[in-house]
């Protein structure tokens, strides 16, 4: 498969020079995003994201699929499924639009929706989970409006800015996205075929 289609987004594999579109995005970052997005790493060159990009594409993990977000012809963000549980049928998932001109525009919900989709339908996924910051209410709204019902708190189990914050855990079985997916689908078809029977 070359990519997996959203409304809005397309989602396809990491190139090389995505490394550096992403690295030029995170110079512009705040301290806030940096905390919502997880990442609590030094500060990291070009050339040693670059390293790292080449040593995971000679040895893949088989746990995650990291897909990139491509809008209107260029990349926005990532998106990814990762901790692939094959017993279980479980896997967690993770978002990010990388600039903040991007976001508020559809692509996140889009993109995740998409790769949802893509893990329920054709990987045969059972459930999909996430964790995010409790404050972080733009994406608390996108996942509970994409299905994703609070399952719980894990106290204090994250370090930044010098405190342990909370985490939200998240999650979705796939009965339950399906049923709202359908939905979404069956109103969007109602909505074209209305809106042609009164073109
Ligand atoms: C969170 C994030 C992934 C969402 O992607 P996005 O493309 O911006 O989201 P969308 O445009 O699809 O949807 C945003 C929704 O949040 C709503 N929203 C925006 N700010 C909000 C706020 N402060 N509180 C509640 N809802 C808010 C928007 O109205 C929109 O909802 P609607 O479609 O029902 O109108 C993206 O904003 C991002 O990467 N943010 C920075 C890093 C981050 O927080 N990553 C997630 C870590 S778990």
């Amino acid at each position: 498969m070359a990519w997996i289609a959203g409304e809005k987004v397309m989602l396809r594999a990491w190139e090389r020079e995505d490394v550096r579109s992403r690295w030029e995005a995170d110079q512009t970052a705040d301290s806030t995003e940096i905390r919502l997005r997880d990442w609590h790493e030094p500060p990291r060159s070009l050339q040693q994201r670059e390293a790292e990009f080449d040593a995971q594409q000679a040895d893949p993990d088989p746990a995650t699929v990291a897909l990139i977000i491509e809008a209107e012809g260029r990349v926005v963000g990532d998106v990814n499924l990762f901790h692939y549980d094959a017993k279980n049928r479980n896997a967690s998932i993770g978002l990010s639009i990388w600039r903040r001109e991007d976001r508020d525009r559809g692509y996140g919900t889009d993109a995740m929706r998409a790769l949802m989709r893509w893990g329920f339908r054709e990987f045969n996924l059972h459930r999909i989970e996430l964790s995010v910051a409790p404050e972080n209410e733009r994406a608390l709204h996108v996942y509970a409006k994409l299905g994703f019902a609070l399952e719980g708190r894990r106290r204090e189990s994250a370090y930044a800015d010098g405190r342990y914050n909370d985490e939200v855990i998240m999650g979705v079985l796939r009965a339950e996205f399906e049923a709202r997916d359908h939905a979404g689908t069956r109103e969007t078809a109602a909505g074209r075929t209305q809106s042609a029977s009164t073109a």
